[in-house]
């Protein structure tokens, strides 16, 4: 079979080897090209420092500029639609799908050159060579995501239907000159990123997550669920997680705060990291279990395998989704509950948003100290609020005194993270969990961030400041581990 350009177009590379057919010569082909969406403005901000901000639109604002990727000019989509049109129209494609990614490249690149010159199109050699990057791109790879991959100070993409793709950069989203041909090219991005992991997003089965081979976690809602096209997110994976220093480095904490983080992840003391959507919450729980011992059995239990523990007795668990036909699924509950067989020391729990939230507490006041968690709330309360309605959601028929109380023997530290409305990052409480008083959980914060207002750059101002407790709850835990003088020396440096 040939591909037609009216089919879906592209074909996953399969190793193996063979030659490509090709048809008797590369036919010209000349159906009109998808209109390109508009050009974009202006090309700014392209480096990974938070934008000085085009203030952010008002609603009844026209379209935010879009940042460009890569400068290509809407001449240029135009003539790689029509190169690419004929070198579907020239290529067998089934037979592409034979051979290795490199092979099949070298064919494209050949048949490509060749359209370039019966065609007489003119451009220059680095024009050229770009086209066929793209060209390539888009038949073996992720097609117009393939450059917003490839930078690593992109957190996030969020492509919302073929032509509006936008990015994370220093906080910031930004749109981007990023389109796809149309819906369909998307949909078939999509499937070729969910099936490396042998899944399928369609109609039938329209939601799906997903990782890319380099460990980025992706999520994917196709029509008729999302209306203008299918919806694609992507959490970049960073090869160069960011360590505590960086944070320090970024404002994020203080040198001290860091220091009583560093205590509370060595100690053994049961963690809680609370936080909204892409507040930094996995960053922080990957730099706390740096601090946990070389000699300590480590289970780590995730969604999308994202963390990246340095020790060298880990055991990585990671949850699966049910199968087509409904079954096989292994939640977050199973691996936790399984974990407790594994004689593990400390377990880490990626995201807590169910009734695992019951076996971790368990866990955690049944001899794993120094167990981990991190959960959607936006302040230390709101994180103890949900973790007790997860446990009463989850059938468990306790009252809500028992279920506090567990609570309480549980966990020992909540780290809130946020991510400011200037794009920054903060981790603005540190608060212990005492005990209760009735039906209320007592709580004491060691640390917060303590916002002033906003500087002419409308980047926010404020500072981490330490409330002077000089003796948190954990003070006993920390001499048993010998590490008091120096909480004592952070808590006071922090308090002057
Ligand atoms: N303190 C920080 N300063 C700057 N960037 C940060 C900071 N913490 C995290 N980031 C970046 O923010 C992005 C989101 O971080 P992360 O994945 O840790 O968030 P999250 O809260 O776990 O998100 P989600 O809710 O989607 O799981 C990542 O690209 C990460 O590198
Ligand atoms: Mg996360």
């Amino acid at each position: 079979m040939f591909g037609r350009r009216t089919a879906p177009v592209e074909a996953p590379a399969a190793p193996k080897s063979s030659a490509v057919a090709k048809k008797p010569a590369p036919a010209a082909a000349k159906k009109p090209a998808p209109k390109p969406a508009q050009k974009p403005a202006r090309s700014e901000a392209k480096s990974s420092q938070p934008p000085a901000p085009p203030r952010v639109a008002t609603p009844s604002a026209k379209k935010p500029e879009a940042v460009e990727i890569g400068g290509r000019s809407d001449e240029y989509f135009q003539t790689k639609t029509t190169i690419f049109n004929a070198l579907i129209d020239t290529i067998d494609l089934s037979q592409l799908a034979q051979l290795d990614t490199e092979a099949a490249a070298e064919e494209i690149r050949d048949i490509v050159n060749e359209i370039i010159s019966i065609k007489n199109v003119q451009m220059s050699i680095a024009e050229q060579e770009s086209l066929l990057q793209d060209i390539c791109n888009d038949v073996l790879g992720y097609g117009p995501l393939e450059p917003l991959l490839a930078r690593d100070d992109i957190a996030d993409i969020m492509v919302n239907g073929s032509s509006r793709v936008f990015i994370e950069v220093g906080g910031k989203i930004q749109l981007t000159n990023v389109r796809f041909r149309d819906n369909s090219q998307l949909m078939n991005i999509c499937q070729r990123i969910v099936s490396q992991v042998g899944r399928r997003v369609d109609e039938a089965s329209p939601i799906c997550d997903a990782r890319l081979p380099d460990g980025s976690r992706v999520n994917v809602i196709a029509p008729p669920l999302s209306i203008d096209g299918a919806a694609l997110t992507i959490r970049k994976f960073k090869k160069d997680k960011l360590r505590i220093q960086d944070l320090v480095n970024f404002g994020s904490i203080t040198p001290e705060g860091a220091k009583v983080l560093e205590i509370v992840g060595h100690c053994r003391i049961n963690t809680l990291i609370s936080g909204g959507t892409g507040s930094g919450k996995t960053t922080l729980l990957n730099c706390l279990t740096g601090f946990i011992e070389h000699d300590e059995r480590v289970v780590t239990c995730e969604d999308a395998a994202e963390l990246q523990l340095q020790q060298p007795h880990v055991v990585r668990l990671e949850t699966r989704p049910p199968n087509l036909e409904g079954q096989g699924e292994v939640t977050m509950r199973d691996l936790v509950k399984n974990c407790l067989r594994m004689r593990p020391e400390r377990i880490i729990v990626g995201e807590v948003r169910g009734p695992e939230a019951f076996d971790l507490l368990q866990a955690m006041n049944t001899g794993h100290d120094g167990s981990m968690g991190t959960l959607h709330a936006n302040s230390p309360r709101e994180a103890l609020q949900r973790i007790e309605s997860m446990i009463t959601m989850g059938g468990y028929n306790l009252p809500s005194k028992t279920i506090k109380e567990m609570i309480v023997g549980s966990i020992d530290v909540i780290v809130q993270a946020a991510r400011l409305r200037d794009g920054s990052r903060r981790i603005t409480h540190i608060t212990e969990v005492l005990g209760t008083e009735g039906d209320t959980i007592i709580t004491q914060d060691l640390f917060i961030y303590d916002m002033d207002g906003e500087d002419a750059d409308g980047k926010i101002v404020g500072k981490h400041k330490s409330t002077g407790i000089a003796r948190p709850a954990f003070w006993d835990r920390a001499r048993y581990y010998g590490k008091e003088a120096e909480l004592a020396a952070a808590l006071d440096a922090a308090s002057e």
